[in-house]
Parts: structure tokens; sequence; C-alpha cells
């Protein structure tokens, strides 16, 4: 403390440490991934809240997972969606946390389900008594490479996504890709297009594994060993690298942005014209490395036969690359102008450079330089659309 008696100035540093860990089958008995924090033994409790399309099929080893271990356990399944992320089902999950009377240190809120449960179950266990652990257990692909190996909670309020939320780390977060198998396509698909935004601005290792392995991992949503471990262990760690030394992102010049220059106001506005197909995020996303990957080529950063492997590629994984929005210059740059406002007046575009895997920061892209490279986008995406 600075202190001149009149006026005090405190610093204090929060230490954060977290586990991410790969770990399958972890409602097997002999896996102790679930019970690794907290008390076990005579009088163990643990609440544990999962999203009700994960639940059903899966009660019984739920269940017995915890009467392997002799912990008693009340499960509580809550119906999950976008629109169920709000103040209401926050208040729901807080009031079964008080019933259960959690206790602060021994007793870590165990959470099993996509980002939505993941992220409305953070940010509970951060207000709930100004804090207590929790354990992310993330059962969509999405949640697997993006959701859970964060410290952002959230639920969407004032008509905006993640409007309230807090930075609030778990304890541990296990990635368990076998709750894949219930998981619908169209899900798996969504969740790519931010795998393919990782291997296109930061890792060309990952772009090579899906240039050969992504349609048979989609056929199998991810079920099958080897590639599947390695493109997710690929996509994490990038994400990992990225997000651990800006985890409260003070630094506004993001890798992890690509896909989301150009997108997030067409998502938006996509859902509610119905002249349009609605975009879901992941769509929005890869259509927008598609398009920021046209205007890097535009720029002269990445050469033609780059930019062609990424269009191929985002055709094999079976992700839209096309959107009439995409065509609309004056949309296009409205929302960069919104984007823009985002990151604190600076535009920082990531954008490929050189080759895939390699990027650089974009801060002066003109309206001139958006109009030339939708003519690119049309052109490339033509014959591609689905
Ligand atoms: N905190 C972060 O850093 C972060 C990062 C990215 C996204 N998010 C958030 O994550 C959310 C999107 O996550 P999502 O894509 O996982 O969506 P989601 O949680 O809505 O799950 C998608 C659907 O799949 C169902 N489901 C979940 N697991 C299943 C399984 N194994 N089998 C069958 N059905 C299953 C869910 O009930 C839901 O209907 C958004 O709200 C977004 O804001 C947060």
């Amino acid at each position: 403390v600075i202190s001149t008696k009149k006026e005090w100035n405190v610093t204090a540093n929060l230490p954060v440490a977290f586990k991410v860990k790969m770990t399958d089958n972890v409602l097997e008995p002999t896996n102790y991934s679930l019970i690794e924090y907290g008390q076990t033994g005579r009088g163990a409790r643990r609440l544990v809240i999962v999203d009700s399309a994960v639940f059903f099929g899966r009660e019984k080893a739920i269940k017995s997972y915890f009467d392997f271990h002799n912990i008693e356990t009340k499960i509580v399944p809550i119906d999950m969606s976008e629109d169920k992320k709000n103040l209401e089902h926050l208040l729901y999950i807080l009031e079964i946390m008080e019933n259960f009377g959690i206790l602060r240190r021994s007793e870590p809120l165990i959470c099993i389900g996509g980002g939505v449960l993941l992220d409305m179950c953070g940010l509970a266990a951060n207000l709930y008594r100004r804090g207590v652990p929790h354990i992310k257990v993330p059962t969509t692909l999405l949640a697997i490479v993006d959701a859970s190996v964060g410290v952002k909670t959230s639920i969407n309020h004032f008509c905006r996504r993640n409007r309230l939320g807090s930075y609030y780390p778990p304890v541990a977060a296990y990635l368990d890709r076998t709750f894949l198998d219930t998981l619908p396509k169209e899900e798996i698909v969504s969740a790519m297009g931010e795998i393919f935004k990782m291997a296109v601005i930061k890792n060309a290792k990952l772009f090579e594994l899906l240039e050969t392995d992504a349609a048979e991992l989609m056929q199998q949503n991810f079920l099958l060993d080897g590639p599947a471990e390695s493109v997710i262990s690929e996509s994490i760690n990038d994400m990992i690298v990225e997000l651990a030394p800006n985890l409260w992102e003070t630094d506004l010049e993001r890798i992890v942005d690509f896909g989301h220059s150009f997108s997030p106001m067409l998502e938006m506005k996509s859902l509610e014209d119905s002249t349009v197909p609605s975009l879901s995020h992941g769509e929005a996303v890869s259509i927008d490395v598609v398009f920021s990957s046209c205007l890097a080529h535009h720029r002269g950063l990445i050469p033609k036969s780059e930019l062609e492997r990424i269009v191929d590629l985002s055709f094999v994984m079976q992700l839209p690359t096309y959107h009439p929005y995409f065509t609309n210059y004056l949309l296009l740059w409205e929302s960069l102008i919104d984007t823009t406002r985002h990151r604190d007046g600076k535009q920082n575009l990531p954008i490929p450079a050189v080759s895939i895997g390699n990027s650089i920061f974009l801060n002066d892209i003109k309206l001139e330089d958006v109009k030339e490279t939708i003519k690119l986008y049309v052109q490339m995406t033509g014959k591609k659309q689905k």
C-alpha cells in the first residue's frame, strides 16, 4: 500500500491457476478427474449441473460415477439453449446452489454441458458467496476448443449477447471427446468454423491436418482416435497460447479475433432479416475467414495459391463460404466501423500474411479495399457455393 495517510493506493495481484486436460471417458469410475479437486471420503458431496441434452441417456453413468466414489450427489439437468442464457436462468442456477448449500472450498460445482451452460454456471459460481470453485466439462465441440479453455463467463442481457459477465477461471476443465457422439451434425460444423479460423491464422500444421482428415472427422463426429485428438489438441494449444498472456483482454490486438471482424454485426442482422439466410455464429465466422483471406490476397499479403487452399478447405469442411451480406460493401463497411469501435478506435484486423499460419494486423483498410475484395470474393466462392 502506498499511502500519505490521506490517500491510499492499493495494488494487489490476483493469482490465476487452472488446468485444462484432455481425458476420454470422464464418467468411467476409474477416471479420477472429476474428483481431483474438493473433498473426498466421508461426508463428501457434489452438486452437478448438466445440460438435459447430455443427461438424457447418461443418467446412470453420472450417478454410478459418484456412487462408486461414495460421494453424495445432487444432479440437476437443465434445458439449455442460447435463448435461455438469461438472468432468469442464472437466478435459477443460483437458487439450486443455495438450496444445496454448496461449500466454498471443498465442493466444486461440476458443470457438464455446452458453451451456454458453462458460461452461465461459471457466472453463477463467480457470484455465489463471491466465488465458489467450479469444474467445466464441455460437451460440444465448440465448448471443447473454445468456451471451456478461457475464463469468460456471461449471460445475454439488454438484448445483447454476453452483455453481463465476468472473468472467472474454473479450477479445471476436463475435455472428453466421447460426449460428441450424440452432438447434432450442425453443431460440429459450427465449431469447425473456429478451428478453421485458428488453422488459417496461426497453425499451418493444423491446416494440413484438416486438409487430410477434416471430411472423415466430421463424418464421425470427431470420435476417430488419432486425427481427432491431434486436431483438438492443436486448436486448444493455439487458443491457450493466445489467451494466457491476455486473460483479461487488455491487449486488443488479438489473433483469435480473426473471423470476427466483419461477422458480428452481420450475424445479428441476418437473424432479423427474412430476405437473407440466417447466419449461425460458426457460419458467420467461417465466411468472414474466407472474406478476410480474400482481403489479404487483394492487399498482396498472400499468394493466390494460398487463398485457393483456404477456400478449398472451407468447402471440404462443409463450411458455408458465401452469404449475400458479404457482397454488400455498405454493410461490410458499417460492420468494420462497429468492430473498430469495440477495439478502442483501431481496426486491429488480424489477417493472414505471407502464408497460411502466419499473420499481421492491419489498421489501414479503406472502403475501396472492401469494394475490390468483394469482386475477388464473388469470383472465389461463386463456383463453390453450397
Ligand atoms: N466463455 C467463452 O470464452 C466462450 C467462447 C466461445 C463461445 N462461448 C459461448 O458458448 C455458447 C455456444 O456454445 P455451444 O456451441 O456449445 O452451444 P450450446 O451450449 O447452446 O449447445 C448447443 C446445443 O447442443 C446441445 N448439446 C450440448 N452437448 C450435447 C451433446 N453432447 N449431445 C447432444 N446435444 C448436446 C445443447 O443442449 C444445445 O441445444 C455461446 O453462448 C457463446 O457465447 C463462450
